[in-house]
This record gives C-alpha cells, sequence and structure tokens, in this order.
C-alpha cells in the first residue's frame, strides 16, 4: 500500500473538517459559483444589448420588450408582464446561491483586508488587483441587484416611455449609475478569471486584453441607453402614456 503522503495531523483534520471546509463541498462550491457567476455574466452581456435596442429608436425598443415578454403569444400583442416577474424572481435566487457561495472567500477582518492591501503592494500583480476589485464590486452588487430586481418584480411595465419614465422620473437613473460599472467590471473580471481558473485558456494576456476591451465597449453601450433614457424621459409630460408603436 502507498504511503499517505499528508501528515497525520492533516489526513485527521481533512477527515473532521465539516461544512465547505471538508475538501470535496469545497470543490462543489466552487463548481457552483462559478456555474452561478457565468450564467450572470452572459445574461449581463445579453441584457446590456436587448437593452441598447433604444439606441435605434422607441419602435425598436418596444418590439425588443414586447418579444422577451412572449408578445407572439399573447391575443393583443402585448405579452405577458408576470413573465418578468417570474423571470425576475429566478435571476434573484441565482444572484443569491452566487452570492452565498462568494461569501466565504470575503475577507471578514480588518487584518485579512490590510494583509490583503499589503500584499497587493509588495507584487503588485494584476490577477491580485482583480480579485481586490471582485471583492469590492461584489459587495457593492450584494446591495444594488436586488433593489433593480425587486423594482422589476413589484413595477414589471417595460417599454420606451414607461422605462424612460422609471429612469427619470421615479430617479431610478441613480441606481443605474451605480450598478452599470459595478455589475459590468463585475462580471468581465469574473468571466476572465473563471476562464483561466478552469484552464479554458493558457493565453492569460491576450485574454486580459480582450476583457478590457468588452468591458470599454460595454460600458459605452450602457452608458450611451441610460443617456437615450434620459433624454426620453425628459421630453415625456406627465402622467406618462405608455408608447404606441406607429405614433
Ligand atoms: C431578470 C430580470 C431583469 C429585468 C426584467 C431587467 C430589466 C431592465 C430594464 C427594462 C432596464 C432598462 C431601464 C428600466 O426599464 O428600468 C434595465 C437596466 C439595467 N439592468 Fe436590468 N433587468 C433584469 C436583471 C438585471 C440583472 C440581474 C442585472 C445585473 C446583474 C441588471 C443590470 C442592469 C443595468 C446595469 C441596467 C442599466 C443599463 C444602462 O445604464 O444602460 N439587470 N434592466
Amino acid at each position: 500500500m502507498a504511503a499517505n503522503p499528508l501528515p497525520a495531523k492533516a489526513v485527521m483534520s481533512s477527515n473532521n473538517a465539516k461544512g465547505f471546509s471538508h475538501p470535496i463541498w469545497a470543490a462543489r462550491a466552487d463548481r457552483l459559483q462559478s456555474a452561478t457567476g457565468v450564467l450572470l455574466g452572459l445574461f449581463l452581456i445579453m441584457h446590456l444589448h436587448f437593452e441598447s435596442s433604444i439606441l435605434f429608436g422607441k419602435e425598436a425598443f418596444y418590439q425588443v420588450a414586447q418579444f422577451l415578454e412572449g408578445g407572439i403569444f399573447s391575443e393583443t400583442g402585448h405579452g405577458y408582464p408576470i413573465l418578468t416577474q417570474i423571470f425576475s424572481t429566478f435571476m434573484l435566487l441565482i444572484v443569491i446561491v452566487h452570492a452565498v457561495f462568494a461569501l466565504r472567500r470575503f475577507p471578514t477582518q480588518i487584518g485579512q483586508w490590510r494583509a490583503l492591501r499589503q500584499q497587493m503592494k509588495f507584487l503588485p500583480h494584476e490577477d491580485t488587483k482583480i480579485w481586490f476589485w471582485q471583492m469590492v464590486t461584489g459587495f457593492l452588487l450584494f446591495f444594488l441587484v436586488p433593489v433593480h430586481l425587486f423594482a422589476m418584480m413589484t413595477n414589471p411595465e417595460i417599454g420606451p416611455h414607461l422605462s424612460a419614465e422609471r429612469v427619470v422620473h421615479q430617479n431610478v437613473w441613480m441606481l443605474y449609475v451605480l450598478l452599470l460599472p459595478a455589475v459590468t467590471v463585475h462580471a468581465i473580471f469574473g468571466l476572465y478569471r473563471v476562464s483561466i481558473k478552469w484552464g479554458l485558456t493558457t493565453q492569460r494576456f491576450a485574454l486580459l486584453k480582450l476583457a478590457k476591451v468588452i468591458l470599454a465597449y460595454l460600458m459605452v453601450l450602457g452608458v450611451a441607453s441610460l443617456v437615450a433614457y434620459i433624454i426620453i424621459g425628459r421630453s415625456l409630460s406627465l402622467p406618462v402614456v405608455p408608447f404606441v408603436p406607429g405614433s
């Protein structure tokens, strides 16, 4: 029989380990955190594109929103806002699972933060800096994403006028100004880290460059869309009436 390479103390502590500190559960938690992260990251890339259809005019955004709400299956062609509510609830569950599994890596004590900052100064490796920003943006998103998802669950009306009304007259632009950079940085660097971690590529520098280009592109797209909602919202008189196609 082959000798066990681990010292007796380590074997005992790994056998006694409970919860996520047990190697099998730690590996499962890692996989679940990566899988939910990839799902959320890919969703965000699609979401920002669908939402940027406002840049092609009110009619374009109206058609995209109607399509996503299942307009082709409803008699009126106006879709089912309940689909938005169901999907938003599902996304909230995914966000919760992702956050719970990510929390176990969060430096919880001031000493751990100090050690991390020290390490960044001593060894300013780009991946250490990215990990630090993942922690900071992840912490912000813990508060910002549920606010957005609750708003979509309780007020699922989406359309060129209704969305612009939400952004301007209900002041949701304040949320989006914080949410957009935080979630874009977190999602793109998260996808980069997952690709390296699970060995999808060994071209780390090329992938990091690509990640930065995609990040810049998504930020421009998101800011341009937000400006379009603000311009439309400011041009609407109150009370806001929903957009009618062809008008
Ligand atoms: C699944 C349910 C979701 C729905 C139905 C939804 C819908 C929308 C809509 C319609 C807008 C445009 C403005 C408005 O009407 O308020 C918007 C903006 C935005 N959403 Fe979502 N969203 C969802 C989930 C998410 C999630 C999970 C994230 C991030 C992880 C996210 C990030 C954003 C950001 C950053 C903006 C602002 C974009 C910009 O400034 O151009 N959304 N969302």
